[in-house]
């Protein structure tokens, strides 16, 4: 049987650093509200750059780690909700910026849950042998989709790409991935688009922003987050002590903080970086991961589980030995 393994991570974030104190000369907020209420001290505003370039910054120190070149890759799966234009694809612009061969390349759309989707369809086509090299990338540019007049929402997103190498491997090494989409509650966060024309002369309407019940989406994430991660566990046969980390869609430190109560498990084990870049959708879990590993909290070997949840309403996760 073939199985896939991640042969190197990368991640990149704008240089523009956007503080709390920034926000609250925009919205009647504070710092101390922020940080408290979701964990958040700064994060990241491109400026100048989008979704693909995110994405290509990204790509390129993934390869490097992978030790690979762009010509080894023969499958492109980008996860975002923000791509450069409704088509091409994030996949497409990054496939050819990065000089790869004709090779399959589009995009996936589950929100925040996106990279978990991607990893999950890359991971199918490797095992099925048709594939043997895939780049999955989560990248978004949520503050072009941000009301930063909206104090509910424009506190908590921000832009980021994280990206992975997949390849063969004798030994399990993915172990499971689980992904799952409610629709039924699609209005607790959603991003409307443009309505269909009654006739050509309708004029066009003012540009759509990011809508959030944030309350009813962390009891969502709250509940949805542990039951993922158990089941994760149930279905693989580990035990919580067998994991070095958990790292999880960075939302909110609270709905970190209450997943690690409900599981019993120490809080030294979910891996955190939402002080530094808040909520950035499908690129949160690759950013966190790369980062994992380069700040040496995941080594060659350990056992961890990443999981996300988000609009759709989508979650997931994956039971991964690195
Ligand atoms: O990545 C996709 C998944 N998304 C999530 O997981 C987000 C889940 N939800 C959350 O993280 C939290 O619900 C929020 C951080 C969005 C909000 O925190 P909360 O503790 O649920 O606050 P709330 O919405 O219940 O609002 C409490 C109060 C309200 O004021 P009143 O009505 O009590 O007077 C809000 O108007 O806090 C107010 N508020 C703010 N105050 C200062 C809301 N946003 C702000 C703000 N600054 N930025």
């Amino acid at each position: 049987m073939i199985h896939t393994k991640i042969l190197g991570t990368g991640s990149y974030v704008p240089n523009n650093i956007v503080t709390n104190q920034d926000l609250e000369k925009l919205v009647d907020t504070n710092d101390e509200w922020i940080q408290s209420r979701t964990g958040i001290v700064n994060r990241r505003v491109t400026q100048g750059e989008n979704t693909s370039d995110l994405a290509y910054k990204a790509a390129v120190k993934a390869l490097e780690d992978a030790r690979i070149t762009a010509q080894d890759i023969d499958l492109i799966v980008v996860a975002t909700v923000t791509g450069d234009f409704p088509f091409p694809a994030v996949a497409q612009l990054l496939q050819g910026r990065l000089g790869c061969n004709i090779i399959t390349a589009f995009d996936v759309n589950a929100a925040c849950t996106g990279f978990i989707y991607a990893l999950n369809v890359a991971d199918k086509m490797i095992q099925s042998g048709a594939y043997h090299k895939a780049l999955v990338v989560g990248a978004e540019t949520l503050t072009k989709y941000t009301d930063f007049e909206d104090r509910n929402t424009c506190v908590l997103f921000a832009d980021a790409a994280g990206a992975m190498v997949l390849g063969t491997s004798d030994e399990p090494h993915i172990e499971k991935i689980l992904t799952y989409a409610k629709g039924d509650l699609e209005g607790l966060l959603s991003m409307e688009g443009y309505p269909l024309k009654v006739d050509f002369k309708t004029p066009d309407q003012k540009r759509p922003f990011i809508k959030m019940q944030g309350t009813e989406v962390f009891k969502f994430a709250t509940t949805v987050l542990p039951e993922v991660v158990e089941t994760l566990l149930k279905e693989t046969n580990h035990s919580v002590d067998e994991l070095s980390l958990i790292v999880a869609h960075q939302a909110n430190r609270r709905i970190i903080d209450k997943s690690a109560r409900v599981l019993k498990i120490p809080i030294e084990k979910m891996f955190m970086n939402i002080d530094q870049y808040g909520n950035t959708s499908a690129a949160s879990v690759p950013l966190a991961i790369d980062e994992a590993i380069r700040t040496k909290r995941l080594k060659r070997g350990d056992l961890f589980i990443t999981a996300a949840f988000g609009g759709g309403l989508t979650w997931g996760g994956a039971m991964i030995r690195y």
